[in-house]
């Protein structure tokens, strides 16, 4: 089933999309231009390790489309771009959003998470406040599932109305910023609309996340660290089904409520990273070591590892017809052809700084 048709007859928006030159920010700039092409989309990213702007390359120099380097955390330069762009719609994507970097480093997750999104929150209060007909005007507050925290095996899959249970100082950061976004609806009466979705993967995906760093491990022939047991469930949806959602949340959410998005894909993470060497066997033409399941080694266990997460979507579902599209097979597929022909995109981000990261976290 596919989701509502939006295009009809809607005025066009004009977006502020932050983080879009990150993974899902990028494919979402992706999706958005392709199907809205009459919408303005101001990219505002600060380009930190994750932030690539060859993601958006195909779309620079396009008239609707403006790229700015800039923090969130920067009031000022939030405020020029509301007022000069006209903005009506913020989609905001901009995090630090690897649970492993938030154990080494935790400062830059409150900075962004937290004082950025409260800084955009501010920012896009004031702006709407001035407005003469601010109805259509949306905040689209991108959140995850690990705020709910950790599932035991048999527990049901987390609903909007899950108690926030958050384990890692990433997840605590979005939790924080997810309850920022909830009070100023009911505060000021913003037009906030939270989403929590479970794990993504697709093209764009930077290599220190489990699928993209077997996918290169395994082109490369290096050793795949599986943490602790392997045991630990994610639920994963392939990424232009979550900008999909989001799309319908957009369009016909409603402010103030919030929207869980799951792929129904609940796997062990051992399962997962053996169905994948299985795809590269079977996918690659050239690989240094074959059958990849060779490489598969088992490590020492994320401090703190939530042990299993899985998204109850039937709210999405029933009250905006958004269902995924992509199997996990099929996903994994396309995931592992587009990593086998983006060499030269993702072979620069394996750089001295990312090999002292991999050092730290894989020593
Ligand atoms: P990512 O790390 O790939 O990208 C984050 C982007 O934000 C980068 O482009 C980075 O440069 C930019 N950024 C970071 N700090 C900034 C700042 N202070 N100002 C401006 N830009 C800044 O992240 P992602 O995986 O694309 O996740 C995007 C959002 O979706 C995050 O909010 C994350 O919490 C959420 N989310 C991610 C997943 C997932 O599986 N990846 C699942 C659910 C929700
Ligand atoms: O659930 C949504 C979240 O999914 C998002 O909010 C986060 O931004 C995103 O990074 C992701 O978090 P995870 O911690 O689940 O994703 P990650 O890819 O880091 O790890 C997925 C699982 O694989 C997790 O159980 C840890 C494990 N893992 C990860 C890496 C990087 C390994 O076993 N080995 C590894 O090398």
């Amino acid at each position: 089933m596919s989701h509502r048709e939006y295009g009809k007859n809607r005025k066009p928006r004009r977006l502020l999309v932050t983080g879009g030159a990150g993974f899902i920010g990028a494919n979402f700039v992706h999706y958005w231009s392709a199907r809205y092409a009459s919408d303005r989309l101001v990219i505002l990213d600060a380009l930190t390790y994750a932030g690539n702007r060859n993601n958006l390359r195909e779309l620079e120099g396009r008239e609707n489309f403006r790229f700015v380097q800039g923090n969130i955390c920067d009031r000022h330069l939030v405020d020029i771009l509301l007022k000069e762009e006209a903005i009506d719609t913020i989609a905001h994507f901009a995090a630090e959003s690897h649970v492993d970097r938030s154990i080494l480093g935790p400062a830059a997750f409150i900075e962004t998470n937290v004082i950025g999104t409260f800084t955009l929150l501010e920012a896009f209060r004031q702006h709407w406040q001035s407005q003469q007909n601010p109805e259509e005007y949306r905040f689209l507050h991108v959140s995850t599932d690990e705020v709910y925290g950790s599932l035991g095996p048999d527990e049901p899959a987390f609903t909007e109305t899950s108690p926030y249970a958050p384990n890692s100082p990433y997840s605590a950061s979005k939790a924080g910023s997810d309850h920022l976004a909830r009070a100023y609806f009911h505060t000021y009466g913003v037009p906030t609309l939270i989403t929590n979705c479970s794990n993504n993967y697709g093209p764009y995906h930077f290599p220190e996340k489990l699928i993209p760093l077997m996918c290169i491990n395994m082109l490369l022939g290096k050793p795949l660290p599986v943490y602790g047991d392997g045991q630990n469930i994610r639920d994963w949806l392939y990424v232009t089904d979550h900008c999909r959602a989001l799309d319908a949340v957009i369009h016909g959410g409603k402010p103030g409520e919030t929207y869980n998005i799951g792929g129904n894909n609940q796997v062990k993470n051992i399962d997962l990273v053996r169905t994948l060497c299985k795809i590269m066997d079977e996918m690659a033409p050239n690989l240094p070591v074959r059958p990849c399941e060779q490489l598969i080694v088992f490590v020492k266990d994320r401090p703190g590892h939530d042990r299993r997460y899985a998204i109850d979507a039937t709210k999405i579902k029933t009250e905006l017809g958004w269902m995924p599209s992509v199997t996990l097979e099929e996903g994994l597929r396309r995931t592992v052809e587009w990593y086998l022909k983006h060499e030269d995109w993702w072979k620069p981000l394996l750089s001295e700084e990312y090999q002292a990261y991999y050092r730290k976290v894989y020593a």
